[in-house]
């Protein structure tokens, strides 16, 4: 007998299959659904790497499927397949492209769900609800297809979106995920860091994008990662933005504008705040905030000094600055 958990893999990976399996040879499934991915220009060998997949425009597609394979009802809905509802159960994900969320290990444990065509009064993406294996704030989207390339190229670019790991893959960047659905976790991070010390945060070129960048950096160098981010231009996203651009260029792009967290943020803040000394305190602060959140105390007082060469203060005031601040939140 096998037990829970494992009853629980099976019939994720049971979906995963079925998903596939519509996507490539269901009618519905290859005149909309592949068609969205051609469309977006996924390659095929990509649409077989992510095991991207379909949900048809019904109530019951998958229940009926699975059932007649064998499984309840009542497993499809603990593994957050179906939504039961008192008078009616029906299938959560319906008439979508189908991204699969994988294990460390390769194992499906949910999927994320795509609307086909960008709709006002539909969320955009649907995805599986927390269960007794999909802990969302303990999972990368991407994680399975990325490890051996991040440990390799000892840095993992961290991207918002689903698309987004996929693209860079297909651009031949494959050290990638996304936390997905969810702000960036402290468990994220030291799952990163059982594979490279260097973050490359890649969020998208808007406000939100911006925010969460922000706060991400603060997280990975409290985890005692190195991060660097890149800014995508407005309205652009790494999936758009390596479209846009060809693999070889967008690498190049990748590699010339990656910043080291201090550069970032003053760059930018200070962009706003050219000439204004009450602005530039602010900044300053902001900046020493972050570096008192690094754990290694000979890291911290590197960056000090990059800051005081980048800003031009002098590095005993800026020390004096972080001694409070991390007096202060002791
Ligand atoms: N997301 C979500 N639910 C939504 C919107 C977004 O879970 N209603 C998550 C998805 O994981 C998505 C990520 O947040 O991939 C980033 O959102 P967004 O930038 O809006 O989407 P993209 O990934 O750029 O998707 P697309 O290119 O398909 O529009
Ligand atoms: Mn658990
Ligand atoms: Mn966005
Ligand atoms: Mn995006
Ligand atoms: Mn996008």
């Amino acid at each position: 007998a096998y037990n829970e958990r494992e009853s629980f893999y099976i019939v994720l990976n049971f979906a995963a299959e079925y998903f596939k399996d519509l996507l490539h040879n269901n009618p519905q499934g290859k005149s909309i659904g592949l068609s969205y991915f051609k469309e977006r220009a996924f390659s095929n060998a990509t649409i077989d790497k992510f095991d991207l997949g379909f949900s048809l425009d019904e109530w019951d597609g998958l229940i009926k499927a699975a059932t007649k394979a064998g499984h309840s009802e009542d497993l499809l809905e603990k593994a957050g397949l179906i939504i039961k509802k008192e008078d009616k159960t029906y299938d959560r994900f319906r008439n979508r492209v189908i991204f699969p969320i994988h294990s460390i290990s390769g194992k499906p444990i949910a999927f994320g769900a795509r609307i086909l065509v960008n709709d006002k009064k539909q969320p955009k993406y649907i995805n599986s609800p927390e269960t007794d294996v999909y802990h969302k704030s303990e999972v990368l989207y991407g994680i399975a297809q990325a490890k051996k390339s991040i440990r390799d190229e000892e840095n993992c670019y961290l991207v918002e979106g689903y698309t987004d790991v996929i693209s860079l893959h297909q651009s031949g960047v494959e050290n990638v995920v996304a936390s997905s659905g969810t702000s960036l976790t402290t468990q994220q991070i030291k799952l990163i860091g059982r594979y490279a010390q260097n973050v490359t945060v890649l969020f998208d070129g808007d406000a939100a994008g911006l925010k969460a960048a922000m706060r991400g950096i603060d997280l990975i160098l409290e985890g005692g990662l190195n991060v660097k981010v890149v800014i995508f231009p407005d309205g652009e996203d790494p999936d758009s933005y390596s479209r846009k651009m060809g693999d070889e260029e967008f690498k190049r792009f990748l590699a010339d504008n990656s910043k080291d967290f201090i550069r970032f943020k003053s760059d930018l803040l200070l962009e706003e705040t050219k000439k204004d000394p009450i602005k530039k305190a602010e900044t300053i602060q902001d900046i020493v905030r972050s570096i008192s959140r690094i754990p290694d105390p000979v890291k911290r007082a590197i960056y000090i000094k990059e800051c005081s060469d980048i800003l031009e203060i002098d590095e005993e005031l800026l020390i004096a600055e972080q001694n409070k601040i991390i007096l202060r939140e002791k």
